[in-house]
């Protein structure tokens, strides 16, 4: 009897030692299983006295019930702690980000001329895109700009032969849609030029939109009216600009606008004009009937003055921290 309490403290104790659910299955085969010690016992009665058998049997069975009590104890307390471990390593952490795909978005150069062509869509434009490469009579001649004109010296021009170039402006569809369309004519032409220049404020591919409008009383106050309202709305209505008389061939009377910077520096964004009759002329449009105005706007120049970026070149470097801050235009 003494040693079967002995035995059940030890069992007790091993019990309460097991660290997981196979440590304690291995202590209760040691000691209830088929071959275990407590069955053993039972098998061993056979040896005593009929009511030593009994008592035996009884304290036997009594140490079995209480190991089971035990066990079953042990057995819960492992649930438990498997169950924790398992809230603990699934648990969700809500406030995590999602896991998403990155879409793509715009180059700020594409939204701005998206953002122009949207403006010019509300009052009556139409937009075209237009060639690159050009001759030499609808980059220059036709625009009043002849050969050996100081103006085409400003324009480093790249030329694939002695007549055909990049074009280095987008004056060149004035001539292209007054040649075919009769007016009235309202029309922006946004696309790529070129000129051999390279700085800060330089790239030798640059955006340009140009405007024109055809028209029996067109004037130099509705230009106006259609710069001042397309800047405010660009740049919003505390900007100050500056609209100062200017020379361009093809335009008379021209002027230039710059943007003044909140460090006071001005920045030159457009030129603009009546169309020069002479060019009317060239595209058989009778300036006594028909007056037109036109503009041709940077669209880097803008840009940069809207987002405060120093240098053109960034726009064409593709370096994606550059280009990823413009994803919630
Ligand atoms: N084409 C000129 C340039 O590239 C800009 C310009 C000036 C366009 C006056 C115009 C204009 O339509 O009227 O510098």
């Amino acid at each position: 009897m003494l040693n079967l309490n002995q035995l059940f403290q030890k069992i007790k104790i091993d019990i309460k030692k097991s660290k997981n659910k196979e440590e304690l299955e291995k202590i209760r085969i040691k000691y209830l299983g088929k071959k275990g010690i407590l069955t053993f016992y039972t098998k061993n009665l056979k040896n005593f006295s009929f009511e030593e058998k009994k008592k035996y049997s009884i304290a036997i069975n009594e140490i079995k019930r209480k190991i089971i009590v035990n066990f079953n104890k042990q057995s819960e307390i492992l649930d438990a702690i498997i169950l924790n471990q398992r809230i603990k390593s699934e648990k969700i952490d809500i406030s995590l980000p999602g896991r998403r795909f990155e879409n793509g978005f715009l180059h700020p150069i594409t939204y701005t001329i998206n953002y122009i062509k949207n403006f010019f869509f509300k009052i009556g434009f139409e937009s075209i895109n237009s060639p690159e490469i050009e001759d030499e009579y609808h980059n220059f001649d036709a625009l009043n700009i002849p050969k050996n004109h100081p103006a085409r010296d400003s324009h480093d021009t790249f030329w694939f032969d002695n007549n055909r170039l990049l074009r280095t402006q987008t004056s060149n569809m004035q001539i292209r849609i007054m040649k075919k369309e009769k007016p009235p004519i309202r029309f922006i032409f946004p696309g790529k030029v070129y000129r051999n220049d390279y700085d800060n404020t330089h790239t030798p591919m640059f955006h340009q939109i140009e405007g024109l409008i055809v028209e029996k009383n067109i004037n130099f106050s509705n230009l106006k009216w259609i710069i001042y309202n397309f800047l405010y709305d660009f740049f919003g209505s505390k900007i100050s600009i500056k609209f100062r008389p200017s020379y361009f061939p093809f335009t008379t009377p021209s002027a230039e606008v710059d943007i003044i910077n909140n460090n006071g520096q001005s920045l030159e964004i457009l030129g603009c004009g009546m169309v020069h009759p002479i060019v009317l002329k060239n595209v058989n449009i009778d300036s006594n009937t028909y007056s037109a105005c036109a503009f041709g706007i940077g669209i880097e120049r803008i840009t940069m003055l809207r987002y405060g970026i120093s240098d053109i070149r960034y726009f064409f470097e593709n370096d994606i921290r550059f280009l990823k801050q413009f994803k919630y235009n």
